[in-house]
């Protein structure tokens, strides 16, 4: 079974996906996480020929997307903390632009679901990578819930920034991520629109786990 799921930042999908992806036994893919490693290695190593640089980098996604670490001229780098920082969310909505870049990504996601049981989130899941999924989901919520949900893992994680801030940097990158030339963020016709404000991360898990069961038992 092939589960796609689309929607801004912080619209609840990466942890409603790592619910699914236990509750079903699916591989979880986190398709963001590629993109923010790519915004790393600009960051660390230099945007010049970043596209070389990208094709030359393999991915490992470990603990059903738990941990991304990448392997880059010979060397293992376990990314998955260093890409979650403001410096990283600011930057990686421009990569994401780049046509190139997301050719090589989009078949790397591909070739990871081709064949295996996933649930895979980001923006153009449900429109590009995987048009012919199973079950195709646009997951959103208020632009003000979503940096408020920021703002929580953030402040679990010590040190947040300013709540204005996380909203401010919620709603520019849903501009550039609607609005770009490539694959922009949209929802597919046949996607099933659920918005999550006001919801738990439990109450939409399930509302999922409903869609997920109908179409098993057909
Ligand atoms: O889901 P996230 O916030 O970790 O995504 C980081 C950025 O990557 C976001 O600005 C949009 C971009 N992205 C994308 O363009 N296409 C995807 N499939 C996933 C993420």
């Amino acid at each position: 079974m092939q589960v796609a799921i689309d929607g801004p930042a912080g619209s609840g999908k990466s942890s409603v996906c790592k619910i699914i992806a236990s509750k079903y036994g699916l591989t979880y893919i986190d398709t963001g996480a590629m993109y923010r490693s790519v915004a790393y290695v600009g960051e660390t190593f230099g945007y010049d020929n970043l596209e070389d640089k990208v094709s030359n980098i393999d991915f490992i996604l470990e603990d059903n997307g738990k941990k991304i670490s990448i392997k880059y001229e010979g060397q293992v780098y376990d990314l998955t903390t260093k890409i979650r920082t403001p410096e990283i969310s600011s930057k990686v909505a421009s990569v994401a632009s780049i046509p190139a870049i997301r050719k090589i990504l989009v078949e790397k996601q591909q070739s990871y679901a081709k064949g295996s049981d996933v649930i895979m989130e980001g923006r153009d899941i449900t429109t590009v990578v995987l048009p012919n999924a199973d079950i195709k989901i646009y997951l959103t919520a208020s632009p003000e819930e979503r940096a408020k949900r920021r703002y929580k893992e953030w402040e679990n994680k010590g040190n947040p920034p300013k709540f204005e801030d996380v909203l401010q940097d919620i709603i520019k990158r849903d501009e550039m991520d609607t609005n770009r030339a490539e694959s922009p963020l949209k929802q597919s016709e046949d996607a099933i629109f659920i918005d999550t404000t006001g919801y738990t991360l439990e109450e939409v898990a399930d509302k999922i786990g409903v869609i997920i069961n109908e179409k098993r038992d057909n």
